[in-house]
């Protein structure tokens, strides 16, 4: 694994190995301990789109590891100035950054300039096709919770079409043999084959809940009415009491509230938002760490 890209490269070793080192820097890092593998290295953050959790949380993870963190803002870069993106990773290789992380809103751009550079590309959110890290800390939510050898049943709920979060957790959740089914508006459902359930059905059924943010910026159209929203395919506290009773509520957040999801449900004990957010930094940590290995620490 030379880059972090899609959820596609990975096998199910790779993917539990990644898990092993999120729960080995999670108790690490509770027991205020820090071995700081990276340390002195530099890695680049280049993101093209907004961002809170993922941008953040790779900043936390790496500095946890020891390195340092360079922000790279495209506005203030030479990028206004009509340098590539190929020739701005190439310079911050030349300044010593080993690992970039890129958010982009292209679907294919992080992976196509991946064979044309020396360091190391993670993939911290493609256009509408991949997010592979948000799914590694969503399975590590999961295990963490359900333990390593039940099978799953989990739905994916909302506005699918625009979601790379819905597209790398069915990937990864089908490598390791659990059940997918998502449920939304027909519009905002793939084209292609897939498992579908009528929402309520979905939440009396499935042992995670995962909510979706209606991508309103991705919208070539009014897909939804957001006033009716929530009394269609949103989870209000009175459809969650249908939920079985160690069932769990996931949502990779931002959160449109009352739309998605009722005011309130985070505070549910079934809910698991939080949970997710504070996982994305040891999953960061072992994507991060593994490159690093990977690489040979070089
Ligand atoms: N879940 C997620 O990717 O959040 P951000 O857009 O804030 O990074």
């Amino acid at each position: 694994m030379r880059h972090f890209l899609s959820t596609a490269h990975l096998d199910s070793s790779q993917i539990l190995n990644l898990i092993d080192r999120s729960l080995f820097f999670k108790k690490q890092i509770q027991n205020n301990q820090y071995s700081k593998p990276l340390l002195n290295q530099f890695i680049s953050l280049l993101f093209f789109e907004a961002s809170t959790r993922t941008k953040f949380s790779f900043e936390v993870a790496a500095k946890n590891l020891g390195a340092n963190v360079l922000n790279f803002t495209p506005e203030t870069s030479s990028l206004e100035k009509g340098e590539s993106l190929l020739d701005t990773l190439k310079t911050l290789e030349s300044l010593g950054t080993t690992l970039a992380v890129i958010r982009h809103s292209d679907d294919e751009l992080i992976e196509s300039l991946s064979e044309q550079v020396s360091l190391s590309l993670v993939n911290a959110g493609a256009g509408k096709k991949e997010h592979p890290s948000q799914a590694i800390l969503d399975l590590l939510t999961m295990i963490e919770h359900f333990g390593l050898g039940r099978k799953l049943k989990v739905g994916i709920v909302g506005d699918i079409h625009h979601s790379r979060v819905a597209k790398s957790n069915e990937t990864i959740l089908k490598k390791l043999g659990h059940e997918v089914v998502f449920s939304g508006p027909k519009d905002l459902m793939p084209k292609t084959a897939h498992t579908y359930e009528d929402f309520p059905t979905l939440v009396k059924t499935c042992d995670v809940v995962m909510m979706l943010r209606m991508q309103f910026e991705r919208h070539e159209k009014n897909y939804i009415e957001k006033e009716s929203y929530l009394h269609t395919f949103g989870l209000t506290k009175k459809l969650a009491k249908e939920m079985k009773s160690d069932a769990i509520i996931m949502h990779p957040a931002p959160i449109n509230w009352d739309v998605e999801l009722e005011t309130g449900i985070d505070q549910l004990p079934s809910s698991k938002i939080f949970t997710q957010m504070q996982n994305g930094v040891y999953a960061r940590m072992s994507i991060l760490s593994t490159l690093w290995e990977m690489r040979g620490g070089k």
